[in-house]
């Protein structure tokens, strides 16, 4: 039964040929995976940072529970990152007091290369704002020490680009408190570190 043995070896000969393709591929595949793990480890972006720099007020005016005034505030940010790029696609700054959104104002769509510090200079406006009857008497309290802390938020829509690689439309909220302005010297005005997170 010669030809049956040697069907026997072609068989076997078949099999380690077909093991070594599996393994071949199976190699391939981990390493594909190594070098994806790799490049997203290196180019994966590093959260932004924030702060506010400057800040003072203008044309305050709270009569009959209605706010008029404008926030003038310098909010720095930073791009850490070595190579992403950040494109805002929207950004909205808004100023609140005691929880309540009192002024806010949308900024125009920018980019932010790789480490770049951008300073925007916005001005939140409260145009006959109704307030709520405490939080207008909180405020009206607190203006006559001379001062009136408040909190910062930032809204964003970003995308982040490294050459080609696109990380779409991340959520990035940041929020800056508290913010102590000061009415007859912005000077004193003190750095305010704010916190970011992206989603
Ligand atoms: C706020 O400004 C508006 C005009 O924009 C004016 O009619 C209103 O009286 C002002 N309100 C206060 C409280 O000053
Ligand atoms: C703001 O809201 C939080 C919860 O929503 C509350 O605990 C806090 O007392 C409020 N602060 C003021 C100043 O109203
Ligand atoms: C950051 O980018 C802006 C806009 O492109 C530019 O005006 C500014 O000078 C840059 N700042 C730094 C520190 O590179
Ligand atoms: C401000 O934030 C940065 C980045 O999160 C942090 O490294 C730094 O320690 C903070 N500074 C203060 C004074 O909180």
């Amino acid at each position: 039964m010669p030809p049956r043995l040697s069907n026997q070896a072609g068989q076997r000969k078949q099999n380690t040929q077909w093991s070594t393709i599996v393994l071949v591929l199976l190699g391939l595949i981990i390493l594909l995976g190594l070098v994806i793990l790799i490049v997203w480890l290196v180019l994966k972006p590093k959260k932004l940072e924030y702060s506010i720099d400057e800040a003072s007020i203008d044309g305050y005016d709270l009569a009959k529970d209605h706010l008029n005034s404008t926030f003038n505030l310098v909010v720095r940010t930073y791009n850490p990152n070595r190579r992403a790029s950040a494109y805002y696609d929207s950004l909205e700054v808004a100023v609140t007091y005691g929880n309540q959104t009192v002024a806010y104002q949308e900024v125009q769509q920018f980019v932010q290369r790789h480490r770049n510090v951008t300073r925007l200079r916005v001005s939140p406006t409260a145009r006959y704002v109704a307030l709520p009857e405490k939080t207008a008497r909180d405020m009206s309290l607190e203006r006559k020490t001379g001062q009136l802390q408040v909190s910062v938020r930032v809204k964003a829509r970003i995308t982040f680009k490294v050459g080609l690689w696109k990380y779409r439309h991340h959520k990035l909220r940041v929020f800056c408190s508290p913010l102590v302005i000061y009415f007859s010297s912005p000077a004193k005005f003190q750095w305010t570190n704010c916190t970011v997170t992206i989603k």
